[in-house]
This record gives C-alpha cells, structure tokens and sequence, in this order.
C-alpha cells in the first residue's frame, strides 16, 4: 500500500516509523515531514491545509491511504476532500472534528449523551460572561472556544486571573465565544480510542507533562513528556471511560448524522475511580503517541488501516506488559521565543528498545539544525516504567545541542520515590 502521511512532528515520526516497519506498507510520503521523517519517507512540500492539492498529489503518485496527523486539517475538512476523492483516509470529517475545534460544542454533545464533565456554560456576552466568573469566583476554568494550539485555556486560582483571561478573550472582537467551567480536581490521564461510527477499538493510554519546567511549574506547551501506560488509567476506569463517556460520545455523533472516524483522544481528570471528561481531541497526541508508538510498533498501522476500512470489530492488539516514556527536547525559551538553525549532534543509537523522534528539525547545508520549539523526542520502553524512563534519559543527555532543555522529572507521578536522573 502507498502511503501519505500529513503532518511534520514528533507525532507523524513515530507514525512514519511504526508504519515503514510493516510489510504493508510500500511507500511512505510524508508532508511536510522534517529530518527524521526523511529517513523512513519521502518528504514532500505540500500544503497540508488545501485538500484539494493533497488530492492532486495523492492521484498524481499513487497514493491509496491517507494519514491526517494534525488538527488544523482535520478542522478544515480535509478528511472530507480526500474522501469525495476516493481515497482511504484516516481522520474525521470536519463536522466530527468539532469535538476538538470547539469546546463548546464537546460540552454540548457530552450534555446531550450525559457524559460526565466539569459544569459550564458558554458566553458570546462579555458582560455575561464576568457576571457569571463573579458568581462562581475562583477556582474556575475558561476556555476560549475554538483550535488555539494548547494555549486557550486559563486554569485560573484567583477571580482576578479568571477576569484576565476574559479580558484576552474577548479583545479577539465580535465573534469571541468563551466556556467557562467548574475547576475538577482528580489525576488526568489520556486514552487513545480508534473510532468507526460506534466501533472501538483502544490503543493506549498515557499522561503527558503540559507545564514547560520540573516540578509542573512555568508556562503551558504543547507537552514536555508523556509516558505509557498511565497508572490512572486501571482496567476499570478504562472501562467506565468507555461505558459513560466514549460509547456515548460515538452513539451521538452517529445520531447526528457525523459519525466519528479516526482517533478519539479523551483527556479525563480520574477521582476516586470515577472518571470525567475534560476534553476531547481528534488526533495522537504529541507526544503521547511517540510512547504508545514504541509499544506498539508494526501494529499501529494494522489497527489504524482497520479503522479507516470500518473493521474496528475484529481487530485487536497486542500487548506486551510494557511500558514507554518520551522525553521532549526543546529550543531554551519555548514556549516563548527561540532560536531556529542551531546545529545538533545526534549520537548512535544501538539500543532497538530506543528511538530519538524528530519533532523540528532540517537539513542545512548537510548539517542537521533545530527547526521548531520542541525538536527532539527521547524515547525507550522498557520492562518497567523505571527502565524506560533510564533509558530515555540516558539517550536525552547523549544529544549534543547546548541550545536544548528538557524536564528532568517526567514520570514523576508514577515514580514518586524515584527522582528522575
Ligand atoms: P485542555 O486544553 O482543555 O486540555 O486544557 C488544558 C489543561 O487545563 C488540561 O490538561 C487540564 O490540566 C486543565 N483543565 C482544563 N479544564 C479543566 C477543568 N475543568 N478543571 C481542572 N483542570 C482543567
Ligand atoms: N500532548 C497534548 C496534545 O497533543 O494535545
């Protein structure tokens, strides 16, 4: 089968790498892809947002499945084009990638199908809005609606900060919709759930480490560390997410005329085994998925091919009692400003339990250089948390970049008694 991947991070790495180790796949292409990518696939420069050029380049080569890696395609209906098209694709329409592009909306299809989730209402009225915050006072959450990149969102301690936040909010102009929510207090956990209408099929779980410095503290990034499995996530949480939350959510879109086709990333806050949503998103989560990639391997394209092709019933996957971490290495100042086109010295990987996942990188003038705030992913399974987590770190301290920092503390968690190397 000939394949294109669409995305260019530590998430579509680990895609290329588990899919160019299966014998179905023949050729790889990935767009935009990066320096690693460009070593399991050919990287091509298209614009991954125009369905409608994807759907060129796809009839052009040969291409017969599709991979949408990223949101921001997925919340342009790119799935869409590409399958009026004819093609095999993985990912949901635009209509069912609401459930990440707009939070309210999540909220409402979780009120219609009684899924558990924090208390909200969503405002287009600023002095609505404030009124409300002064009523609940704080704790509280506000979410500004819509894809903003991990950024939209103000867990806010004081009534002052939660003001804040609207005020930021609302300066976008007309058109400004906030949810503002009951803070949940609780462990989260992420579960990955590969969806077609109301099959499932899960492929994982994993907790990710959002704040950018040890010890969860400075500002929020796209995720600084995940690992796999999440403690958290027990058999019977697993299964109750599933019961209250993810079959609910899959029987109402179905019923809405928007089945859901692709992965069903749930973020959930667990307290005393009872889970609650706190978010949906459409896609891996990056770089949950570098940890889940490197238990799972060849297979994740077998499982992923049987959602795209609605064989979700039958599949299954095999677990090996293991465990992974990821750790991010990124450019000193994100998720602020930082430098691009520093040189970076990778060692030799002997290890097969190890992998150093490109998230930002290119080739300039033969010499690999950083190419984004979060560049590298350290990642390593072992037979334990603790020996992924060694391992992970000692391929992490081996990377020659004086520009790079990284959390030294990923796991914390669940290895309270551990410090981290
Ligand atoms: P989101 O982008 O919705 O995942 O929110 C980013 C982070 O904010 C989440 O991972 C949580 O840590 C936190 N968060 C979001 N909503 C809530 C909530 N209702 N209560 C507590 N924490 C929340
Ligand atoms: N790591 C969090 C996300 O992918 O949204």
């Amino acid at each position: 089968m000939n394949i294109l991947i669409l995305g260019g991070g530590g998430r579509e790495h680990a895609l290329a790498w588990a899919f160019a180790q299966n014998p179905k796949c023949d050729r790889l292409w990935c767009a935009p892809g990066n320096a690693g990518i460009a070593e399991v696939a050919d990287c091509v420069a298209l614009d991954i947002l125009d369905g409608a050029k994807v759907l060129d380049f796809a009839r052009e080569n040969g291409v017969e499945f599709v991979m949408i890696g990223p949101e921001a395609p997925l919340a342009e209906g790119v799935a869409d084009t590409l399958r009026a098209g004819g093609l095999l694709v993985f990912g949901p329409g635009r209509e069912a990638a609401r459930l990440e592009a707009s939070k309210a909306f999540t909220k409402e299809i979780a009120a219609a199908c009684g899924a558990p989730t924090a208390a909200s209402q969503t405002f287009t009225d600023e002095t609505a809005a404030r009124a409300y915050v002064g009523v609940q006072g704080a704790p509280i959450v506000v979410k500004a609606d819509g894809l903003a990149a991990g950024k939209g969102v103000t867990v806010a301690t004081t009534e002052a900060e939660a003001q804040a936040a609207l005020d930021a909010i609302f300066a976008e102009g007309p058109g400004a919709r906030v949810v503002i929510e009951e803070f949940m207090t609780g462990e989260e956990a992420s579960l990955f759930v590969l969806a077609h209408g109301t099959d499932l099929l899960v492929v994982g779980s994993a907790q990710d480490h959002k704040r950018a410095f040890d010890g969860d503290e400075g500002p929020n990034t796209g995720g600084m560390g995940a690992y796999s499995p999440a403690p958290a996530m027990t058999p019977e949480v697993t299964e109750r997410a599933l019961a209250e939350i993810v079959r609910p959510t899959l029987a109402e879109m179905a019923r809405r005329g928007t089945p859901f086709q692709g992965v069903l990333f749930a973020g959930l806050m667990i307290e005393d085994g009872r889970p609650r949503l706190v978010e949906y998103n459409v896609r891996f989560g990056d770089p949950e998925i570098q940890a889940i990639a490197m238990r799972l391997g060849a297979q994740l394209l077998d499982a992923i091919l049987a959602c795209a092709e609605g064989r979700l019933a039958a599949a299954r996957v095999n677990w090996a009692e293991d465990h992974a971490m990821t750790v991010v290495i990124a450019a000193r100042g994100y998720p602020g400003d930082y430098a691009r086109g520093e040189a970076i010295g990778l060692p030799a990987l002997d290890d097969p339990r190890a992998r150093l996942f490109h998230a930002g990188t290119r080739i300039e003038g033969g010499e690999l250089v950083s190419n984004g705030g979060r560049v590298l992913d350290a990642t390593a399974r072992g037979a334990t948390l603790a020996e992924a987590r060694d391992l992970a770190y000692a391929v992490a301290a081996a990377v020659d970049w004086p520009g790079g920092f990284y959390r030294r503390d990923i796991g914390w968690r669940a290895l309270p008694d551990d410090p981290a190397a």
